[in-house]
């Protein structure tokens, strides 16, 4: 291990550069010791690849290109320093878009051996766990953490800093995936769940009725059935003439998800004896699921914790505060670091 990283772990001290490509969030943050933020520059892609109604993994890695440059200025700016200051480089090697994530690992290699800084990889999904720790100082391991995205639907248990135990996960797809499908066959734009989730606010939730989706794993998810269940009542509803009550379905199919989340993530934290419970990902910025979660999770005796809901969704500060832990424990990337599209967390 270089002299520069024994150094920061004897001072238990690093600010760190961190950079975030995985889908079509273009992110760049500098953040401090692993718990605050001094710069959060995101720039998101949305727009340019609504009109297709998902990301097109070729301009996702366009746009990233473009923007990287740009957006270290920002994030620099915004902090008050230069790279002078920086400690350490971080990057999203995994999971996510090949081609996306390559141009944040390249340019943040080249970033790391021009300056002679310590390059720390970062897993995607631990960078979503990790944004609780900007949010709540207080939060230390062990606690359970569901994380809920648009490509991942996991309950994990946070053993230590950077060791996690895998107590559920969804066995096809992932949470944000039902509500942007979902959201679809209600002519919402992509991305369908923040607004899906909007509009589900004025909806009576017991105006329809979808089955909640069984699994045999305890803890573990499925949200296929139920994705498929719902978009074959819309298709149904339409072929008899009906007017489909937009609000209504929505809220009616947003409490089914919530419930298989909620249920399933107070559960398992219980039962593996944690006594905080956490959540991350896009989808833990839904209005009912953040409700539920306290609700359900204080009753069950579990101090709950949510990121706000710019943390929730992707970011390069999350990544800049798991790669902090990573670095303290002496583990950086060498220089031939490659992007791991199907990285995973467990093994
Ligand atoms: O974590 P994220 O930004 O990207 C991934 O790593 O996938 O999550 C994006 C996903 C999308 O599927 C989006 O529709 C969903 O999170 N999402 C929501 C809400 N906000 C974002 N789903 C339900 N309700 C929301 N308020
Ligand atoms: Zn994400």
């Amino acid at each position: 291990m270089s002299d520069r990283v024994e150094r920061l772990r004897a001072a238990r001290s690093a600010t760190i550069l961190a950079f975030e490509s995985s889908c079509d969030e273009t992110a760049v943050a500098v953040v401090r010791d692993g718990r605050e933020v001094l710069a959060n520059q995101i720039l998101s892609q949305i727009d340019r690849h609504a009109v297709f109604g998902g990301v097109v993994p070729e301009i996702a890695s366009r746009m990233h290109v473009e923007a990287l440059d740009p957006l270290l200025d920002a994030a620099l700016n915004e902090a008050g320093m230069t790279l002078a200051g920086i400690d350490a480089v971080a990057v999203t090697c995994g999971p996510g878009l090949v081609g996306a994530l390559l141009t944040g690992v390249s340019y943040a290699k080249a970033l790391a051996y021009a300056r002679d800084l310590p390059l720390v990889a970062v897993n995607h999904i631990e960078g979503h766990v990790s944004a609780n720790y900007l949010a709540h100082p207080e939060l230390e391991p062990p606690f359970a953490c569901l994380v809920a995205s648009g490509g991942h639907s996991h309950i994990v248990l946070v053993e230590r800093y950077g060791e996690y135990r895998l107590l559920g996960q969804t066995l096809d797809d992932a949470a944000g995936e039902a509500f942007d499908k979902v959201a679809r066959v209600l002519d919402i734009p992509y991305p369908g769940g923040p607004l899906l989730d909007k509009l589900a606010e004025e909806g009576d939730e017991n105006r329809y009725r979808f089955p909640h989706p069984h699994t045999p794993g305890k803890y573990d998810f499925s949200f296929s059935g139920l994705k498929t269940a719902v978009i074959n009542q819309a298709h149904n509803l339409r072929q008899q003439g009906e007017e489909i009550a937009a609000a209504d379905f929505a809220a009616s199919f947003r409490r089914a998800v919530v419930d298989a989340l909620v249920g399933k993530s107070v559960a398992a934290a219980v039962e593996a004896g944690a006594t905080a419970l956490a959540a991350a990902g896009g989808v833990a910025a839904n209005r009912l699921l953040r409700r539920e979660l306290v609700r359900r999770g204080e009753q069950a005796g579990l101090r709950v914790f949510l990121p706000p809901v710019a943390l929730c969704t992707d970011n390069a500060a999350m990544i800049g505060s798991a790669a902090f832990y990573r670095l303290m424990r002496g583990e950086t990337a060498a220089l031939d670091l490659n992007a791991l599209p199907s990285l995973r967390m467990f093994s």
